[in-house]
């Protein structure tokens, strides 16, 4: 392995080692390097025949994925590709394509009402209107002023001119929008572990195992605050961008043990080899078995590190 990954935090190297203690060099391997990047199709503005036939006239280099529909990784230079008018006219959006699952899993429909709870900058609140179109109610709430600035630029880049986010802590949908929402999109502010890079200090300069411990205080506050605003039999997904139990499955096994035979997990299995059960176990903590429901997605090297799970309510 090379020396340049002991850049990272030693407390982060050192947990991420007892995470995936057989996958660790091959993770470790991914903060080497950046990612191959990604876009998808923004549906509202053409479809996939049209955008492949725009994407040759453009002379893009590019290689269609498999899954999710509509993602494609860029195998030219990103900088130039922003050049393009299919960039800047928003026919298209640049996104990870570990970002693109959580959307696809919430699977938005007609006349449905849905929470984008952290929206910010809004990747996946325009991959829900572009997978949903106006025929879904969607409610967007993100509490950091300037993020929400860009999520409003973002959202008009992409032709989405009818939807007005709330800038707001979203513990308060709780009170605003009790028992409300079909489906709730929980993609929660985390410590990004996911997206450290040995070559940019920025990116994990500020991590540390307190900033774990804050991060899942928060957490829990809002996933709590989703499960009050999610009608009997809606389904919410929650998600982060870290390999933290502590973020993760920690943060699971609490919303369950808290709304006990309210909550449950509802298993996903996805078609990427890359995507293993969530742990049953921590340290000395073992969580409910359920959470084998739960999916990791190790990091290569185009897919970000994500965790994902489906929650339903049932009573
Ligand atoms: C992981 S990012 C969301 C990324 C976004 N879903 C996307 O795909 O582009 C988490 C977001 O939650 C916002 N946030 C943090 N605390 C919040 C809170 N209490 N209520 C609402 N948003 C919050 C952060 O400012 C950040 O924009």
């Amino acid at each position: 392995m090379k020396d340049t990954i002991y850049r990272l935090p030693q407390e982060f190297i050192h947990k991420l080692k007892k995470i995936y203690p057989h996958r660790f060099p091959a993770v470790c391997e991914t903060f080497l390097h950046r990612k191959i990047p990604a876009f998808r199709i923004n549906y509202l503005k053409t479809d996939l025949m049209n955008l492949r036939k725009m994407l040759k006239q453009e002379r893009v280099k590019y290689k269609e994925l498999p899954w999710p529909k509509g993602s494609f990784l860029l195998t030219m230079e990103l900088r130039t590709f922003q050049q393009s008018y299919l960039y800047k006219e928003g026919y298209i959006y640049v996104q990870n394509v570990s970002s693109m699952v959580p959307p696809v899993i919430l699977d938005p429909q007609p006349q449905e009402k849905i929470l984008d709870l952290c929206a910010a900058p809004g990747a996946k609140t325009t991959q829900l209107v572009s997978l949903g179109n106006r025929e879904i109610e969607l409610v967007v709430v993100e509490k950091i002023r300037t993020r929400y600035y860009k999520l409003l630029a973002n959202l008009k880049a992409q032709g989405i001119d009818w939807i007005e986010p709330y800038l707001l802590d979203g513990i308060w949908v709780r009170k605003k929008f009790p028992e409300y929402f079909d489906k709730i999109l929980l993609d929660a502010p985390c410590s990004c572990e996911g997206l450290f890079y040995v070559h940019n200090p920025h990116s994990f300069k500020y991590w540390k195992l307190r900033k774990v411990k804050e991060m899942s205080h928060k957490q829990k506050k809002l996933i709590a605050a989703a499960v009050y605003a999610l009608k009997e039999g809606g389904t919410l997904i929650y998600s982060t961008c870290t390999f933290s139990p502590e973020e993760n499955e920690m943060v699971i096994d609490w919303v369950l043990n808290k709304f006990k035979d309210t909550l449950e997990i509802i298993p996903l299995t996805l078609p990427l080899t890359n995507a293993i059960p969530g742990l049953c176990r921590w340290k000395d903590k073992k969580f409910s078995a359920s959470l084998s429901g739960s999916v990791r997605i190790i990091p290569h090297e185009f897919m970000e590190a994500f965790y994902i799970v489906q929650l339903k309510k049932t009573g």
